[in-house]
């Protein structure tokens, strides 16, 4: 399975989402965006009003820290991952209908305090998702310092289901991704290692450097 470094932005204005994406669309093939209502976390970004013109180069992942996730996805429309937490689903199949119409498909994330279990109905059979997204912070924040006891709940997914995309979200820089793609983690989220860089392409540089180096140590 192919790593890949996906810059995570976390901004509050379409403008800073823009300058963010002008950034990195060069150097990746997919980014990031969270999204934040206050509600499901105590903190608030841009949202579905600011996604319709996006710049066309790259594919985009939404990160929906939201709670009824459906009524935002139906206003996203276009082929993107929709990636909803697992602690926000009320109506699995109001969800799943709004990823389809919408032209887009699905992702679950998993908070670091939530049992793996939870995702086991989500993960069986045909039902459609194709990442699941470990949160190696409380969601809300970027910045925050990565805990490695999530990666016990990366081991045990890569071990049940080898084909499905594992991706990690928060505090991933050169040190972490290393641990995290050693772990089984084939995607990595970053926001602060990637923007706090000068060159952003070196830093997705380095972080794929150290991945690969992970994953060697793994096999
Ligand atoms: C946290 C967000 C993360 C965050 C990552 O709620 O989901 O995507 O922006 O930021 P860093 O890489 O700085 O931890
Ligand atoms: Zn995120």
């Amino acid at each position: 399975m192919e790593t890949e470094i996906i810059p995570a932005i976390l901004v509050k204005t379409k403008q800073d989402l823009i300058e963010r994406i002008n950034r990195v669309e060069n150097s990746v093939s997919s980014v990031h965006i969270d999204v934040m209502d206050n509600k499901f976390v105590p903190n608030k970004t841009v949202g579905s009003e600011s996604f319709s013109g996006l710049p066309k180069g790259v594919s985009y992942e939404f990160h929906w820290m939201v709670e009824n996730p459906q009524e935002h996805i139906a206003k996203t429309k276009g082929p993107h991952l929709h990636i909803i937490h697992v602690e926000a689903i009320r109506d699995w199949s109001a969800i799943r209908k709004a990823a389809k119409e919408a032209g887009g498909k699905l992702g679950i994330a998993i908070n670091p305090s939530t049992p793996l279990e939870k995702l086991e109905p989500y993960l069986k059979g045909d039902a459609g998702v194709s990442r699941v997204l470990v949160m190696s912070v409380e969601p809300g924040f970027d910045g925050q310092k990565y805990m490695a006891s999530v990666e016990e709940k990366i081991r045990r997914l890569r071990m049940k289901f080898p084909k499905l995309h594992i991706e990690v979200d928060g505090g991933i820089n050169p040190a972490t991704a290393q641990s995290a793609s050693r772990a089984g983690a084939d995607k990595l989220a970053a926001a602060s290692a990637i923007f706090n860089a000068s060159d952003t392409r070196s830093a997705v540089k380095a972080i794929m450097e150290s991945a690969k180096e992970g994953k060697r140590k793994s096999s």
